[in-house]
């Protein structure tokens, strides 16, 4: 996905019949994907100030404000939209709470944040609603999500929910992710990918494989966020024991494998410290993908982690995304907090594909009224 210029975004959104505003925005994936599908963005709301170079500089025309959605009542958000269009309220509350990374434990307000995207559900009463977070808040059967459908459902919503693969959508990664549409205007559905098969799926070397290739702690002049993290002696000497594309652990000298996997429980952490495969998706993308030991994040062939900007390429993000003034020093851990919450653009353009189509089909005019 290349980085649409200003005015093209602009130009693409201005006349849009849909107007969004997205809660918990972050860096501005999913806003960047609506936008792209044609969704004019008018505000995204998130309670890190950090965020707000990367979602100001990327999403035209959209507000950043710093706000923290749990002490916002409804006229706040209301007073966003665009008067006479249809409403998305879009968002995607921290999934850290329902994580299998995290083993779901998140504090009592993390789980309210979901309860409160409810709260403007029910106060609003938009016409669409979009959703996204982690599998695991439908698979555990969580309390709070079953709340929020039920809002939803009460409201008179039709809702489709569904949990996708990101690489069926064009995302070199594999990511399992929930996705909820819904809709007061008619039945809604989610969009099947257009990449199903593995033959079709993005790969690690089409988006990662023309970077400057790099040294453990070594930077690219031309781009903040191309930059490896140093290894350390030990570290720098188990890569280059993992044989390339794919090699793991397994195939290192006894001298360097970790206490915990020679443990019979260790041998299932297989990826951890491994390399990616060049011709396959990455693996998930988080917060902390860009050191060595927290997954399979190892360079397919280079000694080193994966750096931001490779694992925002593998979110999807077009090259030329800015997270950080470039004249400030980077912030590695925010921007790899921004990067791995993200939702990928290209996951979010297909969901805003939807939203758009949904209206379309209801023969919907761009004032917000029934076409007669
Ligand atoms: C999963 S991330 C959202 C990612 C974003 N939708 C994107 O696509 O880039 C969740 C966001 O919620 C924000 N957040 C956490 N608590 C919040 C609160 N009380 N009010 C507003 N935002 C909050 C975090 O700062 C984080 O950026």
């Amino acid at each position: 996905m290349q980085r649409m210029p200003r005015e093209r975004l602009l130009e693409l959104v201005e006349d849009s019949p849909i107007s969004a505003v997205d809660l918990f925005c972050g860096a501005g994936g999913l806003t960047y994907g609506l936008m792209q599908a044609g969704i004019r963005v008018e505000a995204g709301i998130d309670i890190a100030e950090q965020a707000r170079h990367a979602y100001r500089t990327n999403n035209p025309g959209a507000k950043f404000l710093c706000w923290d959605v749990a002490g916002k009542y409804c006229p706040s958000i209301s007073k966003l939209f665009r008067p006479g269009s249809i409403r998305v309220l879009a968002g995607c509350a921290p999934c850290q709470p329902f994580s299998k990374l995290t083993n779901g434990n998140g504090t009592h307000e993390d789980w309210n944040l979901l309860d409160n995207f409810g709260r403007f559900v029910r106060g609003l009463l938009p016409e669409l609603v979009t959703m996204e977070n982690v599998p695991e808040l439908e698979e555990r059967g969580s309390e709070v999500y079953l709340r929020f459908v039920g809002t939803l459902e009460e409201c008179g919503y039709s809702v489709a929910r569904k949990i996708v693969h990101c690489e069926h959508y064009g995302v070199p990664q594999s990511r399992r992710r929930l996705v909820l549409l819904a809709s007061r205007l008619g039945e809604i559905s989610i969009p099947e990918g257009r990449y199903r098969f593995p033959s079709q799926w993005k790969t690690v070397r089409q988006v990662i494989g023309a970077l400057r290739p790099l040294a453990s702690g070594e930077g690219d002049p031309d781009d903040p966020l191309h930059v490896a993290s140093l290894l350390s002696p030990t570290n720098l000497e188990r890569i280059r024991a993992t044989p390339r594309d794919g090699g793991t652990w397994k195939h290192w000298p006894e001298h360097l494998i970790l206490p915990c996997h020679r443990k019979s429980t260790g041998k299932t952490y297989s990826s951890i410290y491994g390399r990616m495969w060049w011709d396959k998706p990455g693996p998930t993308m988080t917060t902390l993908c860009t050191g060595l030991g927290n997954g399979r994040f190892g360079h397919p062939e280079q000694d080193r982690a994966i750096t931001l900007r490779e694992a925002a390429l593998m979110q999807s993000f077009p090259p030329a995304y800015e997270f950080w003034p470039r004249e400030q020093k980077l912030n590695r851990k925010a921007v790899g907090r921004m990067i791995g919450n993200a939702v990928p653009p290209k996951l979010a353009k297909a969901l805003g594909e939807a939203l758009l189509a949904s209206v379309l089909t209801v023969g919907v005019t761009h004032q917000g009224q029934e076409a007669s």
